[in-house]
């Protein structure tokens, strides 16, 4: 079995995070933060140790643990909610971000502006600055597409709310671990993150990294640990946020995730960098084949079609035939593929992860060459 549809989730994992999320069942299954008992401090000790390596990994002030990413989105962007405000955001956005958008509009009423990029493959400030009103309050900016890997330059985006008092929301579902993030020099006040895909990590974990000048508001309610004789939910203290238990062997995966990544990191991005151009390279060069990822964009996500098949159909014949995972359909990134033109028909998605192999390249373009001469 070849395994291409690690933007959904990497499927091999390393051998040090299996071990590290195995010993939170083994070692650190008491409850964190909740009594005071030796296996519960042990527990809380080690989620604040992963919780200071995750900021560092990306130069954060706070870390909030989410269920996923999807979560940590929904918190930034009903956390901040203002009344009578104007939300920006992309056609590069998955759903993640612009489903609570959109709540916020149905439920409140607030604006929501759409900016689709000029080039497709790189969104700027450029494209974003005709949309800015005076009631902007934030822009939310998917950092590569899940879709094709289109990329925005964030940075300058992030220079410029920082200078006008704007709301930096960054979704790096598809960048943390391909590409360094830091917080500050990238003047991103929130960033979602989601482990299970290029850090390499459990499932059932995401993480909200922000900076401290951001107001947020919980989005549950429940137990903290803290203040229990209080009916409210406490104003202080990065728990307001963590209602519930939260899965401690999820983040001692993540952990190991992280460092996995940061020892690896210049191999991790030489490989993938090398097969995705690879791909690219073969797959623009068969006939009846259409690619919808910039060369440029070497991030180990690969969008293409095949005739006028339908990416499902494809990906399933991939599946069934050729025993090659990929992704067909939509990719909950309805708003991307209107851009592309791809809404009717989808997209076969290939995406890469460091454990990808150049003979499992081979073997997919040998499948796509079969499948793409076939009437
Ligand atoms: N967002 C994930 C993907 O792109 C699930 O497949």
């Amino acid at each position: 079995m070849i395994y291409f549809d690690n933007s959904a989730s990497t499927f091999i994992k390393p051998k040090e995070v299996i071990s590290a999320t195995l010993s939170g069942l083994t070692k650190y299954s008491a409850n964190p933060g909740r009594s005071g008992h030796k296996l519960s401090v042990n527990a809380a000790t080690k989620i604040e140790t992963i919780r200071q390596k995750v900021a560092d990994f990306v130069n954060a002030e706070n870390i909030v643990f989410t269920q996923n990413c999807t979560d940590a989105l929904n918190l930034a962007i009903q956390g901040t909610y203002k009344p009578s405000g104007h939300i920006i955001c992309t056609s590069n956005d998955h759903n993640a971000s612009v489903r609570p958008i959109f709540e916020l509009q149905k439920k409140f009423g607030i604006e929501v502006s759409i900016v689709e990029p000029k080039d497709s493959e790189l969104l700027t400030l450029d494209d974003i600055l005709p949309f800015v009103k005076k009631n902007t309050y934030l822009i939310c900016v998917n950092h590569i597409s899940n879709v094709n890997g289109d990329i925005a330059k964030i940075n300058k985006i992030g220079d410029y709310c920082k200078k006008n008092n704007i709301l930096f929301l960054v979704d790096g579902a598809q960048s943390i671990g391909h590409i360094k993030i830091d917080m500050q020099k990238d003047n991103i006040d929130m960033l979602a993150i989601a482990p299970h895909k290029a850090l390499y990590s459990p499932q059932g974990i995401g993480a909200l990294a922000f900076n401290s000048n951001v107001k947020i508001k919980p989005i549950r309610y429940g137990g903290t640990g803290t203040e229990s004789e209080n009916v409210y939910q406490p104003n202080e203290g990065i728990e307001r946020f963590e209602s519930g238990t939260i899965a401690t062997p999820n983040i001692l995966g993540l952990g190991a995730g992280i460092d996995f990544v940061e020892q690896n990191f210049d191999k991790i991005k030489e490989k993938i960098e090398d097969l995705t151009a690879y791909l690219l390279f073969e797959l623009s060069n068969i006939e009846n084949v259409k690619v919808y990822t910039h060369p440029n964009n070497l991030f180990g996500v690969i969008g293409f079609n095949i005739k006028d098949y339908g990416s499902t159909e494809v990906s399933q014949t991939l599946s069934d035939k050729f025993d090659i995972c990929t992704r067909g359909g939509l990719h909950c990134a309805g708003l991307k593929h209107k851009q592309l033109g791809t809404l009717t028909q989808g997209i076969v998605r290939v995406s890469l992860s460091y454990f990808n192999t150049y003979s499992e390249c081979q073997k997919l373009v040998r499948a796509i060459k079969y499948l793409a001469s076939k009437k």
